[in-house]
């Protein structure tokens, strides 16, 4: 996602202390801290401008949800959407950063889902290590999802790295729960529960197909 550089990015993520964490600066992330509860915590990958977390936040607000995203002046958007909202959602948190960074600072087995909404395909053979459903990435999600019950959902527009990451989940022994090429040819029951995220939406109005995967930890 290429975006003009925005000078006031930063300063903006450091008048935002309540509502961003900085990778750089954050230690142990503790969620009964951090969210002021105990409940369920999902967790998107490479959030984009936010459309997406901030609507099912909104949608479900005994959920905690905390979204990660490493360019700077697009987090700085969406930290802005949260803030022009009439009532700041107190259930959302970002952190901006380099997710590979992100897994050491938070606790095992704390989990409930993960998103991965439009990564990057990455689709050289040379960069297969940066899909993030390659193999050190699907370990580090076992880790930090909650025990036999954690559960990753996928959207993706790239049909290959949506095969990619299907057969990598499956030689790793995720549980398939759902998997489909489309999730809006007629009826399909994935589209029931579905907030669309941006990509999700630009890639829609060229009528590409929208592939998902939704999947549990190995049991
Ligand atoms: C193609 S965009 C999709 C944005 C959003 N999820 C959506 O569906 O509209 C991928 C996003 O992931 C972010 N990203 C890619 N690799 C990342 C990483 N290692 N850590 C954090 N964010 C990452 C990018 O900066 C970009 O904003």
């Amino acid at each position: 996602m290429r975006l003009r550089n925005d000078p006031n990015a930063k300063s903006t993520i450091q008048e935002n202390k309540d509502l961003v964490l900085e990778m750089e600066n954050t230690d142990q992330i503790i969620f009964s801290e951090l969210f002021q509860n105990t409940g369920p915590i999902h967790l998107e990958i490479g959030m984009g401008k936010g459309d997406f977390l901030i609507e099912t936040a909104i949608q479900n607000p005994d959920i905690n949800f905390l979204g990660i995203e490493k360019a700077l002046p697009v987090i700085a958007i969406a930290l802005k959407k949260i803030n022009d909202l009439d009532f700041k959602p107190k259930n959302i948190k970002l952190i901006w950063g380099n997710m590979e960074k992100l897994f050491d600072k938070l606790p095992l087995n704390s989990i409930d889902k993960i998103y991965l909404n439009f990564s990057d395909p990455w689709p050289k053979k040379k960069h297969i290590k940066r899909r993030l459903t390659f193999d050190n990435f699907l370990i580090n999600y076992q880790k930090i999802l909650i025990l036999k019950k954690g559960t990753l959902q996928i959207k993706t527009d790239n049909n290959d790295l949506y095969f990619y990451s299907l057969n990598n989940l499956k030689r790793h022994n995720w549980v398939i729960n759902y998997y489909t090429t489309d999730i809006y040819s007629q009826n399909d029951i994935f589209l029931k529960n579905n907030i669309a995220t941006e990509y999700e939406i630009k890639f829609r109005n060229k009528n590409k197909n929208i592939n998902a995967i939704l999947s549990k930890v190995p049991i």
